[in-house]
């Protein structure tokens, strides 16, 4: 694991976004697994802006989101993959095809696969240290499949799904080993919120109370974080 800190939350977005554009631009075929959440805004904002203005070619890349709710509709607000067209598609005047989203019942591991497998992973983190919708008990076998939604998350996502008749409780997320077969994986923790599960994270490995600590053994992942949601001790190195 690498652990890159950023002096503040717009140093570790930036780091991010720094690490995507290279990708992008070394490998204009290539596959990228997107994540939501509040924690990813920043990040598409700058990642779209420094995009349009070295005018990269995206045309062959697929995206391939990482969860969405069920029973939310398409096109809502607070489903995911309204928020992937509207800060990642859209800007960069993507055709819709590329994106991908999991839903009930598709052979998403099979079209991952079939699109030459992740070959770079954008994470958040849920506060209790979910990855995806991978909540806790979620082992290090799972594939994409349906999930449901733990009380925390629904808690702290409540805003965000704020205007809908009824509360989804359910998802469909790629599963903790469809996230570890991607090549490379970026996880960006930002904020007070996330310390505590980056905290687990830094002490333990493979557990399924806490699936963020399943990244531990992948050799190509990174955690980028702000000081905030950095344990008291990684803050003095
Ligand atoms: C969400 C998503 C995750 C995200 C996490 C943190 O519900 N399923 O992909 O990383 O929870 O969200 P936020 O960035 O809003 O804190």
């Amino acid at each position: 694991m690498r652990i890159v800190k950023g002096q503040d939350q717009a140093g570790a977005v930036s780091f991010m976004v720094d690490m995507i554009f290279n990708h992008l631009k070394e490998y204009p075929r290539t596959v990228i697994g997107v994540a939501t959440g509040n924690t990813m805004v920043p990040v598409y904002a700058e990642l779209t802006q420094k995009i349009l203005e070295a005018n990269l070619d995206l045309s062959q890349v697929k995206w391939f989101a990482l969860d969405e709710y069920v029973g939310v509709p398409q096109d809502h607000p607070s489903s995911f993959r309204f928020y992937l067209l509207k800060n990642l598609i859209r800007p960069l005047k993507l055709k819709e095809s590329s994106l991908f989203l999991p839903e009930v019942g598709s052979y998403y591991d099979e079209m991952i696969q079939r699109a030459g497998g992740i070959d770079l992973q954008m994470l958040g983190v849920g506060v209790n240290g979910h990855i995806g919708f991978n909540e806790p008990g979620s082992g290090r076998q799972t594939r994409t499949r349906k999930v449901k939604l733990d009380t925390k998350t629904l808690e702290s996502n409540r805003l965000d799904l704020k205007g809908l008749p009824e509360i989804p409780t359910e998802a469909v997320s790629m599963g903790v080993g469809t996230i570890l077969e991607a090549k490379k994986i970026l996880l960006l923790a930002t904020g007070h919120s996330k310390r505590e599960a980056i905290h687990h994270l830094m002490r333990f490995e493979d557990r399924e109370d806490c699936p963020v600590t399943f990244l531990k053994s992948h050799n190509q992942f990174t955690l980028i974080a702000d000081p905030p949601a950095l344990p008291e001790e990684y803050l003095k190195i």
